[in-house]
Protein backbone atom coordinates (compact mmCIF):
# COMPACT_ATOMS: atom_id res chain seq x y z
CA UNK A 1 0.00 0.00 0.00
CA UNK A 2 1.27 4.09 -0.80
CA UNK A 3 1.28 5.89 2.14
CA UNK A 4 -1.95 7.88 0.70
CA UNK A 5 -3.58 5.24 0.55
CA UNK A 6 -2.63 4.38 4.35
CA UNK A 7 -3.67 7.32 5.30
CA UNK A 8 -6.74 7.25 3.65
CA UNK A 9 -7.50 4.09 5.40
CA UNK A 10 -6.79 6.06 8.72
CA UNK A 11 -8.91 8.81 8.49
CA UNK A 12 -11.62 6.32 7.53
CA UNK A 13 -11.29 4.10 10.26
CA UNK A 14 -11.45 7.24 12.75
CA UNK A 15 -14.56 8.32 10.76
CA UNK A 16 -16.39 5.35 11.53
CA UNK A 17 -15.32 4.78 14.86
CA UNK A 18 -16.53 8.35 15.87
CA UNK A 19 -19.68 7.81 13.84
CA UNK A 20 -20.66 4.62 15.66
CA UNK A 21 -20.19 6.34 19.39
CA UNK A 22 -22.28 9.34 18.24
CA UNK A 23 -25.47 8.09 18.61
CA UNK A 24 -25.14 6.51 22.19
CA UNK A 25 -23.85 9.74 23.30
CA UNK A 26 -26.37 12.55 22.17
CA UNK A 27 -29.23 9.50 22.29
CA UNK A 28 -32.52 11.43 22.97
CA UNK A 29 -33.93 11.86 26.75
CA UNK A 30 -36.58 9.47 27.18
CA UNK A 31 -40.23 10.48 27.63
CA UNK A 32 -43.02 7.93 29.14
CA UNK A 33 -46.22 9.39 28.82
CA UNK A 34 -48.75 7.74 30.55
CA UNK A 35 -52.77 8.10 31.12
CA UNK A 36 -54.90 7.70 34.31
CA UNK A 37 -57.64 10.16 35.19
CA UNK A 38 -56.63 12.31 37.96
CA UNK A 39 -53.74 9.87 39.57
CA UNK A 40 -51.85 13.12 40.50
CA UNK A 41 -48.81 10.69 41.09
CA UNK A 42 -46.63 11.82 44.06
CA UNK A 43 -43.93 8.95 44.64
CA UNK A 44 -42.20 7.09 42.26
CA UNK A 45 -39.90 3.92 42.24
CA UNK A 46 -38.39 0.97 40.08
CA UNK A 47 -39.23 -2.46 40.58
CA UNK A 48 -36.26 -4.58 38.91
CA UNK A 49 -37.16 -7.96 39.90
CA UNK A 50 -36.99 -9.54 36.21
CA UNK A 51 -40.82 -10.39 35.93
CA UNK A 52 -41.65 -6.61 36.41
CA UNK A 53 -38.56 -3.75 35.41
CA UNK A 54 -41.24 -0.81 35.73
CA UNK A 55 -41.80 1.99 37.27
CA UNK A 56 -44.24 2.18 40.11
CA UNK A 57 -46.45 5.34 41.10
CA UNK A 58 -49.21 5.85 43.95
CA UNK A 59 -52.45 7.80 43.67
CA UNK A 60 -53.38 11.23 45.04
CA UNK A 61 -56.44 9.64 46.68
CA UNK A 62 -57.69 6.17 45.26
CA UNK A 63 -55.61 4.62 47.71
CA UNK A 64 -53.93 2.88 44.82
CA UNK A 65 -50.48 1.75 43.13
CA UNK A 66 -49.73 1.14 39.78
CA UNK A 67 -47.09 0.03 37.24
CA UNK A 68 -45.88 2.34 34.53
CA UNK A 69 -43.83 0.36 32.05
CA UNK A 70 -41.50 1.38 29.35
CA UNK A 71 -44.31 2.04 26.99
CA UNK A 72 -46.13 4.19 29.06
CA UNK A 73 -48.98 1.17 29.54
CA UNK A 74 -50.48 1.48 33.25
CA UNK A 75 -51.44 -1.44 35.56
CA UNK A 76 -52.61 -1.33 39.18
CA UNK A 77 -50.63 -3.63 41.26
CA UNK A 78 -52.02 -2.66 44.66
CA UNK A 79 -55.61 -1.60 45.32
CA UNK A 80 -56.30 -0.83 48.73
CA UNK A 81 -59.61 0.60 50.01
CA UNK A 82 -59.31 -1.06 53.86
CA UNK A 83 -57.42 2.40 54.29
CA UNK A 84 -59.03 5.87 55.33
CA UNK A 85 -60.62 7.43 52.48
CA UNK A 86 -58.75 9.89 49.94
CA UNK A 87 -55.38 9.29 51.74
CA UNK A 88 -52.72 10.08 49.57
CA UNK A 89 -49.58 7.65 48.43
CA UNK A 90 -46.25 9.83 49.30
CA UNK A 91 -43.11 7.86 49.01
CA UNK A 92 -42.54 4.09 47.55
CA UNK A 93 -39.62 1.47 48.53
CA UNK A 94 -38.76 -1.74 46.56
CA UNK A 95 -37.65 -4.15 48.87
CA UNK A 96 -35.90 -6.52 46.01
CA UNK A 97 -34.84 -8.78 48.75
CA UNK A 98 -38.21 -9.60 50.12
CA UNK A 99 -39.99 -8.64 47.10
CA UNK A 100 -41.98 -6.39 49.50
CA UNK A 101 -43.15 -3.01 48.72
CA UNK A 102 -43.47 0.10 50.94
CA UNK A 103 -45.79 2.87 50.90
CA UNK A 104 -45.57 6.15 53.40
CA UNK A 105 -49.55 6.62 53.32
CA UNK A 106 -50.62 10.73 54.31
CA UNK A 107 -53.80 12.52 55.14
CA UNK A 108 -53.41 15.57 53.71
CA UNK A 109 -55.56 18.59 55.24
CA UNK A 110 -59.04 18.78 55.56
CA UNK A 111 -58.65 14.90 55.66
CA UNK A 112 -58.62 13.34 59.86
CA UNK A 113 -54.70 13.27 60.59
CA UNK A 114 -53.15 9.48 59.11
CA UNK A 115 -49.61 8.89 58.83
CA UNK A 116 -48.65 5.03 58.02
CA UNK A 117 -46.37 2.86 56.42
CA UNK A 118 -47.88 0.02 54.49
CA UNK A 119 -46.11 -2.96 52.96
CA UNK A 120 -47.21 -5.22 50.62
CA UNK A 121 -46.17 -8.61 49.46
CA UNK A 122 -45.38 -7.64 45.58
CA UNK A 123 -46.36 -11.57 44.53
CA UNK A 124 -49.35 -12.17 46.14
CA UNK A 125 -50.52 -8.20 46.13
CA UNK A 126 -51.68 -8.64 50.04
CA UNK A 127 -51.04 -6.40 52.36
CA UNK A 128 -47.60 -7.27 55.02
CA UNK A 129 -48.49 -4.70 57.57
CA UNK A 130 -49.82 -0.68 58.18
CA UNK A 131 -47.26 0.27 60.80
CA UNK A 132 -48.91 3.65 62.46
CA UNK A 133 -46.73 6.78 62.63
CA UNK A 134 -48.64 9.31 64.05
CA UNK A 135 -52.21 10.44 64.37
CA UNK A 136 -51.08 14.45 64.72
CA UNK A 137 -50.94 16.62 62.20
CA UNK A 138 -47.10 14.90 61.47
CA UNK A 139 -46.23 14.79 57.68
CA UNK A 140 -44.81 11.22 56.67
CA UNK A 141 -43.14 11.68 53.60
CA UNK A 142 -40.95 9.40 51.76
CA UNK A 143 -39.08 6.14 52.90
CA UNK A 144 -35.97 4.57 51.74
CA UNK A 145 -34.72 0.80 53.08
CA UNK A 146 -31.81 -0.85 54.32
CA UNK A 147 -30.23 -4.25 53.41
CA UNK A 148 -31.97 -6.10 56.40
CA UNK A 149 -35.88 -4.42 55.38
CA UNK A 150 -35.75 -1.56 58.09
CA UNK A 151 -37.54 1.19 56.73
CA UNK A 152 -37.07 4.84 57.59
CA UNK A 153 -39.49 7.69 57.20
CA UNK A 154 -39.07 11.23 57.00
CA UNK A 155 -41.61 13.63 58.99
CA UNK A 156 -41.56 16.66 57.29
CA UNK A 157 -43.81 18.70 59.98
CA UNK A 158 -41.93 17.28 62.76
CA UNK A 159 -38.36 17.14 61.56
CA UNK A 160 -37.18 13.84 62.50
CA UNK A 161 -36.90 10.39 61.02
CA UNK A 162 -38.79 7.25 61.79
CA UNK A 163 -37.76 3.41 61.70
CA UNK A 164 -40.08 0.83 60.58
CA UNK A 165 -39.06 -2.89 61.83
CA UNK A 166 -39.48 -5.77 58.93
CA UNK A 167 -41.82 -6.91 61.38
CA UNK A 168 -43.86 -3.53 60.77
CA UNK A 169 -43.21 -2.04 64.82
CA UNK A 170 -42.60 2.09 64.33
CA UNK A 171 -40.28 3.67 66.35
CA UNK A 172 -38.60 7.39 66.22
CA UNK A 173 -35.35 6.89 65.11
CA UNK A 174 -33.41 10.40 64.69
CA UNK A 175 -34.46 13.40 66.13
CA UNK A 176 -31.16 14.88 65.79
CA UNK A 177 -31.16 19.08 66.76
CA UNK A 178 -29.05 19.38 63.55
CA UNK A 179 -32.41 19.19 61.40
CA UNK A 180 -33.69 22.49 63.41
CA UNK A 181 -30.31 24.24 63.42
CA UNK A 182 -30.48 25.88 60.51
CA UNK A 183 -32.72 28.97 59.62
CA UNK A 184 -35.52 28.97 56.42
CA UNK A 185 -34.27 31.38 53.70
CA UNK A 186 -36.43 34.76 53.59
CA UNK A 187 -36.17 35.07 49.87
CA UNK A 188 -36.86 31.75 48.14
CA UNK A 189 -35.31 31.06 44.53
CA UNK A 190 -38.60 30.24 43.14
CA UNK A 191 -41.98 31.43 43.64
CA UNK A 192 -43.71 28.15 43.69
CA UNK A 193 -42.05 27.31 46.48
CA UNK A 194 -43.70 29.47 49.08
CA UNK A 195 -46.40 26.69 50.24
CA UNK A 196 -43.57 25.03 51.09
CA UNK A 197 -42.03 26.77 54.36
CA UNK A 198 -43.32 24.29 56.31
CA UNK A 199 -41.61 21.35 54.82
CA UNK A 200 -38.77 19.77 56.07
CA UNK A 201 -37.24 16.70 55.94
CA UNK A 202 -38.25 14.99 52.72
CA UNK A 203 -36.19 13.06 50.31
CA UNK A 204 -34.44 10.07 52.25
CA UNK A 205 -32.02 7.58 50.77
CA UNK A 206 -29.92 4.43 52.07
CA UNK A 207 -26.33 4.15 51.04
CA UNK A 208 -24.79 0.87 51.35
CA UNK A 209 -22.12 2.18 53.95
CA UNK A 210 -24.37 2.27 56.83
CA UNK A 211 -25.71 5.88 56.74
CA UNK A 212 -28.89 7.68 55.43
CA UNK A 213 -29.05 10.66 53.31
CA UNK A 214 -31.91 13.20 54.20
CA UNK A 215 -32.67 16.17 51.95
CA UNK A 216 -34.91 19.42 53.95
CA UNK A 217 -37.14 21.14 51.32
CA UNK A 218 -37.26 24.86 53.08
CA UNK A 219 -33.37 24.80 54.12
CA UNK A 220 -32.06 22.95 51.64
CA UNK A 221 -29.73 21.72 53.25
CA UNK A 222 -28.76 17.53 53.27
CA UNK A 223 -27.97 15.73 56.23
CA UNK A 224 -25.56 12.60 56.33
CA UNK A 225 -27.70 10.38 59.20
CA UNK A 226 -26.07 7.12 60.85
CA UNK A 227 -28.06 4.00 60.52
CA UNK A 228 -26.73 2.58 63.57
CA UNK A 229 -27.84 5.58 65.93
CA UNK A 230 -29.23 8.11 63.84
CA UNK A 231 -26.66 10.86 64.65
CA UNK A 232 -26.71 13.53 61.87
CA UNK A 233 -24.52 16.05 60.31
CA UNK A 234 -24.99 18.34 57.28
CA UNK A 235 -23.13 17.75 54.49
CA UNK A 236 -21.26 20.62 53.26
CA UNK A 237 -22.41 21.35 49.86
CA UNK A 238 -21.42 24.19 47.20
CA UNK A 239 -24.91 25.38 47.56
CA UNK A 240 -28.09 24.82 49.18
CA UNK A 241 -30.77 22.94 47.27
CA UNK A 242 -33.84 24.91 48.45
CA UNK A 243 -37.25 22.91 47.42
CA UNK A 244 -35.30 19.85 47.16
CA UNK A 245 -37.95 17.06 47.57
CA UNK A 246 -37.09 13.46 45.84
CA UNK A 247 -33.44 12.02 46.11
CA UNK A 248 -31.85 9.05 44.66
CA UNK A 249 -28.22 7.46 44.09
CA UNK A 250 -27.15 6.65 41.06
CA UNK A 251 -25.15 3.40 40.40
CA UNK A 252 -22.06 5.78 40.22
CA UNK A 253 -22.11 6.87 43.33
CA UNK A 254 -23.66 10.40 42.22
CA UNK A 255 -26.49 11.60 43.82
CA UNK A 256 -29.69 13.21 42.11
CA UNK A 257 -31.84 15.52 44.42
CA UNK A 258 -35.00 16.80 42.75
CA UNK A 259 -37.44 20.11 43.81
CA UNK A 260 -40.69 21.57 41.89
CA UNK A 261 -38.25 23.58 39.56
CA UNK A 262 -34.58 22.30 39.37
CA UNK A 263 -32.40 19.05 39.60
CA UNK A 264 -29.38 18.87 41.28
CA UNK A 265 -26.58 15.93 40.17
CA UNK A 266 -23.96 16.01 43.52
CA UNK A 267 -20.79 13.86 43.57
CA UNK A 268 -18.52 13.63 47.17
CA UNK A 269 -14.74 12.46 47.75
CA UNK A 270 -15.13 11.57 50.90
CA UNK A 271 -18.35 9.68 51.73
CA UNK A 272 -21.07 12.68 52.05
CA UNK A 273 -18.65 14.81 54.65
CA UNK A 274 -19.07 17.18 52.40
CA UNK A 275 -20.13 17.39 48.28
CA UNK A 276 -20.32 19.37 44.77
CA UNK A 277 -23.07 19.88 42.84
CA UNK A 278 -21.56 19.39 39.68
CA UNK A 279 -24.91 20.16 36.90
CA UNK A 280 -27.95 21.45 37.56
CA UNK A 281 -30.92 20.56 34.93
CA UNK A 282 -33.55 22.91 34.80
CA UNK A 283 -37.42 21.02 35.66
CA UNK A 284 -41.23 22.03 34.12
CA UNK A 285 -42.32 23.32 36.89
CA UNK A 286 -46.07 23.87 35.58
CA UNK A 287 -46.09 19.57 35.58
CA UNK A 288 -44.62 19.81 38.99
CA UNK A 289 -42.09 17.45 39.36
CA UNK A 290 -41.33 15.90 42.77
CA UNK A 291 -39.64 11.96 42.47
CA UNK A 292 -36.71 10.64 40.98
CA UNK A 293 -35.80 7.37 40.86
CA UNK A 294 -32.45 5.50 39.19
CA UNK A 295 -32.71 2.05 38.11
CA UNK A 296 -30.05 -0.28 39.66
CA UNK A 297 -27.30 -0.73 38.16
CA UNK A 298 -28.03 1.89 36.00
CA UNK A 299 -26.36 5.19 35.43
CA UNK A 300 -30.05 7.08 33.98
CA UNK A 301 -32.05 9.34 36.31
CA UNK A 302 -36.18 9.80 35.76
CA UNK A 303 -38.09 12.28 37.40
CA UNK A 304 -41.87 12.09 37.89
CA UNK A 305 -43.99 14.89 36.29
CA UNK A 306 -47.26 14.03 38.64
CA UNK A 307 -48.77 17.59 38.67
CA UNK A 308 -49.74 17.16 42.78
CA UNK A 309 -49.89 20.53 43.09
CA UNK A 310 -53.10 20.84 40.66
CA UNK A 311 -54.44 17.93 42.40
CA UNK A 312 -54.38 19.04 45.76
CA UNK A 313 -55.58 22.43 45.29
CA UNK A 314 -58.44 21.13 43.56
CA UNK A 315 -57.69 23.09 40.28
CA UNK A 316 -58.96 20.90 37.94
CA UNK A 317 -58.67 17.53 36.12
CA UNK A 318 -56.17 15.81 34.36
CA UNK A 319 -55.64 12.20 32.54
CA UNK A 320 -51.87 12.37 31.09
CA UNK A 321 -48.76 12.27 33.30
CA UNK A 322 -45.19 11.80 32.56
CA UNK A 323 -41.92 10.07 33.53
CA UNK A 324 -38.88 11.78 31.91
CA UNK A 325 -35.18 10.88 31.99
CA UNK A 326 -32.94 13.42 33.46
CA UNK A 327 -29.87 14.07 30.88
CA UNK A 328 -26.81 15.89 32.63
CA UNK A 329 -24.70 17.72 29.81
CA UNK A 330 -21.87 17.03 32.05
CA UNK A 331 -22.11 13.33 32.15
CA UNK A 332 -21.98 13.89 28.27
CA UNK A 333 -19.25 15.67 28.28
CA UNK A 334 -17.25 12.98 30.33
CA UNK A 335 -18.32 10.45 28.19
CA UNK A 336 -17.19 12.44 25.29
CA UNK A 337 -13.39 12.65 27.00
CA UNK A 338 -13.41 8.99 27.32
CA UNK A 339 -14.43 8.22 23.34
CA UNK A 340 -11.22 10.63 22.62
CA UNK A 341 -8.94 8.63 25.17
CA UNK A 342 -10.19 5.60 23.30
CA UNK A 343 -9.48 7.40 19.67
CA UNK A 344 -5.85 8.09 20.86
CA UNK A 345 -5.51 4.91 22.34
CA UNK A 346 -6.61 3.34 19.02
CA UNK A 347 -4.20 5.67 16.79
CA UNK A 348 -1.11 5.68 18.80
CA UNK A 349 -1.58 1.67 18.82
CA UNK A 350 -2.30 1.85 14.73
CA UNK A 351 1.09 3.62 14.80
CA UNK A 352 2.98 1.28 16.69
CA UNK A 353 1.54 -1.68 14.49
CA UNK A 354 2.54 0.43 11.09
CA UNK A 355 6.05 0.60 12.89
CA UNK A 356 5.97 -2.74 13.74
CA UNK A 357 5.10 -3.81 10.23
CA UNK A 358 7.65 -1.56 8.45
CA UNK A 359 11.03 -2.81 10.51
CA UNK A 360 9.29 -6.23 9.71
CA UNK A 361 9.10 -5.81 5.81
CA UNK A 362 12.48 -4.36 6.00
CA UNK A 363 14.20 -7.08 7.77
CA UNK A 364 12.23 -9.79 5.32
CA UNK A 365 13.65 -7.61 2.63
CA UNK A 366 16.95 -7.40 3.97
CA UNK A 367 16.49 -11.03 4.55
CA UNK A 368 15.58 -11.85 0.68
CA UNK A 369 18.60 -10.08 -0.75
C1 LIG B 1 -63.35 11.80 49.46
O1 LIG B 1 -63.43 12.40 48.17
C2 LIG B 1 -64.70 12.34 47.58
C3 LIG B 1 -64.59 12.85 46.17
O2 LIG B 1 -63.88 14.06 46.11
C4 LIG B 1 -65.69 13.12 48.42
O3 LIG B 1 -66.96 13.06 47.86
C5 LIG B 1 -65.70 12.55 49.84
O4 LIG B 1 -66.49 13.33 50.67
C6 LIG B 1 -64.30 12.50 50.41
N1 LIG B 1 -64.28 11.79 51.69
C7 LIG B 1 -63.77 12.33 52.81
C8 LIG B 1 -63.83 11.47 54.04
O5 LIG B 1 -63.25 13.42 52.81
Amino acid sequence: MTSITHKMCLIFLLIVVVMSLIPTIASKSHIITFRSPNLFPEGLTWDPHPSAQHFLVGSLRERSIHSINHAGEVQTIISDPNLPPNVTILGLAVDSINRRLLAVIHAIEPLPPFNALASYDLSSRKRLFLAKLSDDREVANDVTIDFSGTAYVTNSAGNFIWKVSFEGEASIFSKSPAFTSYPVPQDLPHSDLLPYRSCGLNGIAYLSKGYLLVVQTNTGKMFKVDAEDGRARRVLLTKDLVGADGISVRSDGTVVVVSPYMAWLLKSQDSWGEAVVYDEIALNTERFPTSVVTKHNDHRAYVLYGNVNVGILGRGEKEVFAIEELESSKDTEDEMIWVFVLIGLGLAYFMYWRFQMSRLVKNMSKKLS
